[in-house]
């Protein structure tokens, strides 16, 4: 069923439940309104009927009089049926009453009203007392009122069909009118989806929801079209920073040819060299796959200890620091923090090994972490002001970086992962000389104890 038929039929659907509860209403009221005249005057000629205690039946013998004994024996008898509604009046036990009665396939509206005791019915013959009282029952036809309602009624069903047809052919005009700016769109979209091409737009279209999709459709493919440009740099960026390890492997290799030809001294720098060569590459290809990564990884973000992260990462990087005499000196507070562990592992490995490769032979780093945030200090050189602006980006290495190893990836990831856990990150000198980077996250409140056992045993 279309968007367009679901709204007509609604719509219709809408004017029936209407027509109908109006139909029955005004029905309802005209039936009662002609009943309760009928019973105005069923009541006044009862009223005329009854004089003192004299009750003159005969008097109103058009009317169909019957009168009823407490026991249900009718002493002037019409045909009328004598029913419980007439036994409870003429046993006292209500003053007046009101039914329609079927007599020989006639329709009549009948009054019955209470003769007290000690009345006496006044027929052509004699005078007959009633001692225990009884029941007057007057009945009149009430055929026309039946005709009358017919026509009311034949009259409701027409209006009511003509109202549902005209809601139909309403609807169907109404919403051709209304659903043409969506088809509109829709045709708009199919376009875009048809040629991929996300640098399109759409037209932003009014103030209303639907020029409110439009605009939130061209935000997304505004997005669609950073995310696809920034995949391209990356993958235009990766190709351009593998060409110069690959070239000098190459050159090493050709080397490697006239092997025999080397002293036993250079053969170990050069086999050293390539060694090298193919760990850079390795840790090139393994940060552009974290970096490409990014949002895709497979983990949940779930809260943990900041500071269990960094006394891992901090125990991994003291290997490293080792070689060179450099310490770490650590002082962390439990946190909690939210994020995705794996990735904040990351982050926080990486900025250790920059604070370690920049550090003199036997330096410290200091790090420190509290209330979600770590920081990470060496007493290397410091970052050059003019370096600053771009030690986020990816690839950027500092003229003074050449020599050293490292792909220019290792503080892009830790940006990225900053921004998509929530956090953020800052670099910049610390007092005294070095480089200090401020690393902070979501805090959060510590789970219930068990979550805390687990997260102690997860590693
Ligand atoms: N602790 C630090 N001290 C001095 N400079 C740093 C430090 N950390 C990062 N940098 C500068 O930021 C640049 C980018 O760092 P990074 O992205 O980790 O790449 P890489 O470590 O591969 O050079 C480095 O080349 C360096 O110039
Ligand atoms: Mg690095």
């Amino acid at each position: 069923m279309t968007f367009r038929t679901r709204v007509v039929v609604a719509a219709t659907v809408a004017v029936v439940l209407v027509v109908l509860a109006v139909a029955t209403a005004a029905y309802v009221a005209s039936r009662n309104a002609l009943l309760s005249s009928v019973d105005g005057s069923l009541a006044a000629t009862a009223n005329l009927a009854l004089n003192g205690n004299r009750v003159l039946a005969g008097g109103v013998a058009d009317l169909r009089p019957q009168v009823v004994l407490p026991s249900g024996t009718a002493l002037i008898q019409n045909g009328l049926p004598v029913d419980s509604t007439v036994l409870a009046v003429a046993q006292g036990r209500e003053s007046q009453a009101f039914a329609n009665v079927a007599v020989a396939g006639q329709q009549y509206r009948e009054i019955v009203v209470r003769l007290l005791p000690g009345s006496i019915v006044e027929s052509q013959l004699t005078p007959y007392p009633l001692p225990n009282g009884g029941a007057l029952q007057l009945a009149t036809p009430i055929t026309g009122l039946d005709n009358e309602l017919g026509h009311l009624e034949l009259e409701l069903i027409l209006f009511g069909l003509g109202g549902v047809a005209l809601a139909l052919v309403l609807g169907l005009i109404i919403s051709r009118a209304a659903l043409a700016p969506l088809n509109e769109l829709i045709s708009s979209v199919e376009e875009v989806a048809d040629t991929t091409d996300v640098t399109k737009r759409l037209d932003p279209g009014s103030q209303d929801e639907l020029g409110t999709l439009r605009r939130t459709f061209n935000r997304l493919l505004a997005a669609l079209e950073q995310s696809r440009e920034s995949q391209r740099q990356l993958v235009l960026d990766a190709g351009h920073e593998l060409r110069t390890p690959l070239t000098s492997l190459r050159t090493n290799l050709e080397v490697i040819r006239r092997l025999d030809e080397l002293s036993p001294e250079d053969r170990q720098v050069l086999v050293d060299d390539v060694l090298t060569q193919l760990e850079e590459l390795t840790t090139l290809v393994a940060d552009l796959s974290e970096l490409a990564r990014g949002d895709q990884a497979p983990t949940e973000a779930a809260p943990f200890r900041l500071d269990r992260v960094v006394e891992d990462a901090v125990a991994l990087a003291t290997t490293h620091g080792r070689a060179r005499g450099v310490q770490l000196d650590v002082a962390c507070q439990p946190s909690w923090v939210m994020g995705r562990r794996d990735r904040v592992a990351r982050a926080v490995g990486n900025l250790l090994d920059n604070a370690i490769k920049w550090s003199p032979d036997q330096g410290v780093v200091e790090v420190g972490c509290i209330g979600g945030e770590l920081a990470v200090r060496d007493h290397g050189p410091g970052i050059d002001p003019m370096d600053l602006p771009h030690i986020f980006n990816r690839f950027y290495r500092a003229p003074g970086a050449r020599g050293r190893p490292g792909s220019g990836l290792g503080l892009a990831i830790v940006a990225q992962v900053a921004e998509e856990e929530g956090g953020s990150v800052w670099g910049g000198n610390a007092d005294g000389g070095g480089a200090l980077f401020r690393l902070r996250f979501p805090q959060v409140r510590p789970p219930a104890e068990g979550d805390d056992e687990d997260e102690a045993t997860e590693d």
